[in-house]
């Protein structure tokens, strides 16, 4: 195994992604995140996330192929990032360095690889882990940090509220999803919502009153809420958390901006804990809004 320090980061060669590396990209990322799993909840990819994954980066290079770069050690993948453009936001949606070759300088140039794809945009987001290395790298690239909450453990069924008008969404819907998107991060995810279906299941609520929408993904987890009103998300985010598979839930990346979502997890008997932080650049943490951890 080399040694970071000796590691002749001059060697590798930073160039475009290309499909033929998803599947490596995919390894090296479920390598370099497993250790960052919090105490009792394990990250580790069965053979159905790592096609989902898989699926989310070929979506990416095909929208955003000049924001997907490898650091390639002589055909070896030694780390990549994936980012992409949405209206004038940049996002980071995935980023990497293999284990042993970390704190070595290949991340440094890997982000601003990614980074010249984000020139023209007004504002940046990315949802970043608890490592000391990644905060350090996105705080001198220019964005603040706000630690996220997760909300975890059983649903207390008792606890469920009667929930009314939230239906369920198909492609017919994007407009709406569009709209909502811009108004809670002004950045629709426009294409994203093509693999956001394809991948999740999706409730809306559309009223006079306010709107709203959840993709929720195939294990009860909600992937994105965003509404027009507190109340309208806390009801698709409700309906999400009544129709989750028996066992435990977890509802990620709730930052301090979204209160009405920790009210629900601790109505429906969750606990709270802290993982990593949503990063944000010329803007601020979107509300009401739970982001994706890579489509954000
Ligand atoms: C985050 C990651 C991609 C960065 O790549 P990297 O090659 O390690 O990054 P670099 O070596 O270029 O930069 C790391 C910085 O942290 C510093 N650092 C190294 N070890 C550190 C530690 N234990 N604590 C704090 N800082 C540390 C380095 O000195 C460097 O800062 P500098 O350039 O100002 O000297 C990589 O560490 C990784 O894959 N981590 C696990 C997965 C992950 O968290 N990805 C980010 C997802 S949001």
């Amino acid at each position: 195994m080399p040694n970071v320090r000796d590691y002749p980061v001059v060697d590798v060669l930073i160039r475009p992604m290309t499909p033929a590396d998803v599947p490596e990209a995919e390894r090296l990322s479920d390598e370099a995140f497993a250790p960052l799993a919090e105490p009792g909840m394990s990250i580790e990819r069965d053979a159905t996330d790592q096609q989902r994954w898989r699926e989310r980066a070929a979506h990416l290079l095909d929208t955003d192929p000049g924001g997907c770069w490898v650091a390639d050690d002589g055909g070896r993948m030694a780390g990549f990032a994936t980012s992409f453009r949405r209206d004038l936001t940049w996002f980071l949606a995935t980023y990497a360095v293999r284990p042993e070759l970390q704190g070595g300088g290949l991340g440094k140039a890997l982000l601003e690889a990614a980074l010249t794809h984000s020139r023209g945009c007004l504002r940046g987001m990315l949802s970043a882990s608890k490592d000391p290395r990644a905060f350090r790298r996105y705080r001198l690239a220019g964005f603040t940090l706000h630690p996220q909450m997760y909300l975890t453990g059983t649903v207390d069924r008792s606890a469920l509220p009667v929930v009314e008008h939230v239906r369920e969404g198909n492609e017919s819907d994007v407009d709406l999803l569009d709209s909502l998107d811009r108004r809670c991060r002004d950045a629709a995810h426009g294409p994203d919502h093509r693999i956001l279906l394809a991948q999740n299941r999706l409730l809306v609520v559309d009223r006079p009153t306010g709107s709203a929408y959840a993709y929720v993904a195939p294990n009860g987890t909600p992937a994105v809420v965003c509404g027009s009103t507190r109340k309208a998300a806390t009801a698709v985010l409700w309906e999400a958390v009544a129709s989750a598979p028996e066992g435990p839930l977890t509802v990620p990346h709730v930052t301090a901006a979204n209160e009405w979502a920790v009210d629900v997890g601790l109505a429906a008997g969750l606990s709270v804990g802290t993982a990593g932080y949503l990063a944000v650049r010329g803007m601020k943490p979107p509300a009401p809004y739970l982001h994706h951890g890579a489509l954000l």
